[in-house]
């Protein structure tokens, strides 16, 4: 078998066999297929798409191309995965959440990059977090209190590692069956049985048009079922960030808003809602009973004991959390409003990249981020504002940042003159 021929028939349009994706795959992942031929498929891939078996070989063979962790020891473990965003703070609700109603979650997130946050940074700006337990620490946790959350260890699906920085450099992020076949064959090494995808749509999403979010939805779930797990999807909004709080430890807190102070927000409907149909997949509860166990958990405080129990038993300080001693960067500045006007509407990727530039957030994966740093957005979607209202609070331990990332902002968020007609919904549709 050859690369060249194999790129040659994608490139006009046939159909990869299994042999031949696996001939990619493993010479990809051991060197032998160069980045240039590799970069030549990804293309072609682009251009031509991929049918659904030949989705569902790329996926079996990048998940195979490293560990995959076993957790057959654990009854009803459960992942959920977000495609990312801006103020997703979604896992530090439904993880714990989950936990408290019995299920077993077994979780591995990764890292912000660029206007996205990612809940490994989140946790490590609580004071002594540990996110890399070894594998027997991970599983020993999970049967202790149920839950677990470490980042992706080096041999998960290296495959995939590999493919998305040569896609990353080379203009081929953006197409579904690539898109799909990266997150599933992570997950599904991941072990979990039951998993619910949230897939984003909007100014801050990967998938701009909920036309698009929902074939990557739907694409994943079926990949996800071929390979034996329960599956659902949830596809949500963000056309706007979905929490008021960006960054790092002010994550955290929102978090804390949320599950000790009852705080009713978007951040707090998506997240029982995901709860709920992640709760729905797992047990085959109803959705409207799952959503009032969901809501109930949350309301009684529940979740918040099992979310400071799960920061405890990874090293964590939970009074550091209770006690509101997360850390904050030192120089805060307040942005007020130039102008009179109502929000209309939003960048959300530019809004996500004021995170950035007060130094939450990452612009290329070596950097490190300021776990303190970030902002409070304190307009919504339709608000009204005069000049002078207070729109954000931004902290940051670069000074010289503030100026750029207000900039930002101002530029991001749309004030129109006039009330926006209708505010896109947050909760689009469940694919199951
Ligand atoms: N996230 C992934 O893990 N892979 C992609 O291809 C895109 C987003």
């Amino acid at each position: 078998m050859r690369m060249y021929d194999i790129i040659s028939k994608k490139r006009h349009g046939g159909k990869l066999s299994d042999e031949e994706i696996a001939f990619f795959v493993r010479g990809y992942t051991e060197g032998t297929v160069p980045d240039y031929q590799a970069a030549a498929l990804m293309m072609a891939v682009c251009c031509r798409g991929m049918d659904e078996e030949e989705c569902t070989s790329l996926t079996l063979h990048m998940m195979h191309s490293g560990d995959t962790v076993d957790l057959s020891g654990l009854e009803n473990t459960v992942d959920k995965h977000s495609t990312g965003g801006v103020g997703d703070l979604t896992s530090l609700v439904v993880t714990p959440t989950l936990a408290a109603l019995g299920l077993n979650v077994a979780k591995m997130s990764g890292r912000g990059l660029g206007h996205t946050g990612g809940t490994i940074d989140k946790l490590e700006s609580i004071p002594g977090f540990n996110t890399s337990l070894s594998m027997e620490e991970f599983i020993s946790q999970v049967k202790n209190i149920g839950i677990a959350v470490i980042g992706q260890t080096a041999d998960l699906a290296p495959a995939d590692k590999k493919m998305y920085a040569l896609r990353d450099v080379t203009a081929t992020i953006d197409s579904v069956p690539l898109i799909a076949s990266s997150i599933m064959a992570k997950k599904l090494a991941a072990g979990a049985e039951s998993i619910l995808l949230d897939v984003k749509y909007g100014s801050g999403a990967f998938m701009k048009t909920r036309e698009a979010a929902e074939d990557l939805a739907g694409l994943m779930v079926k990949l996800g079922k071929k390979a034996g797990r329960k599956m659902g999807a949830l596809v949500t909004s963000m056309e706007y960030p979905l929490g008021r709080k960006i960054g790092n430890s002010l994550e955290i807190m929102e978090a804390v808003d949320i599950l000790r102070d009852g705080e009713r927000s978007d951040a707090r409907l998506v997240s029982s809602e995901l709860a709920a149909h992640l709760y729905s997949v797992a047990t085959g509860c109803g959705i409207p009973e799952s959503r009032e166990l969901v809501n109930r958990t949350i309301d009684s405080g529940k979740t918040y004991e099992k979310f400071l129990q799960w920061i405890k038993a990874q090293g964590g300080d939970p009074e550091a959390v209770d006690k509101g001693r997360l850390p904050l960067s030192p120089h805060r500045f307040e942005l007020r409003s130039p102008a009179d006007g109502y929000v209309c509407s939003a960048d959300t990727e530019g809004l996500g990249m004021a995170s950035c530039i007060l130094g939450a957030g990452r612009v290329t994966k070596d950097d490190v981020p300021d776990l303190g740093a970030g902002y409070i957005l304190h307009v919504s979607p339709g608000d009204r504002i005069s000049h002078g209202d207070l729109i954000a609070t931004l902290y940051t331990s670069d000074i010289s940042k503030t100026a750029p990332a207000c900039d930002k902002i101002l530029f991001s968020l749309r004030i129109g003159d006039s009330r926006p007609e209708s505010l896109p919904d947050l909760i689009y549709r469940f694919i199951s």
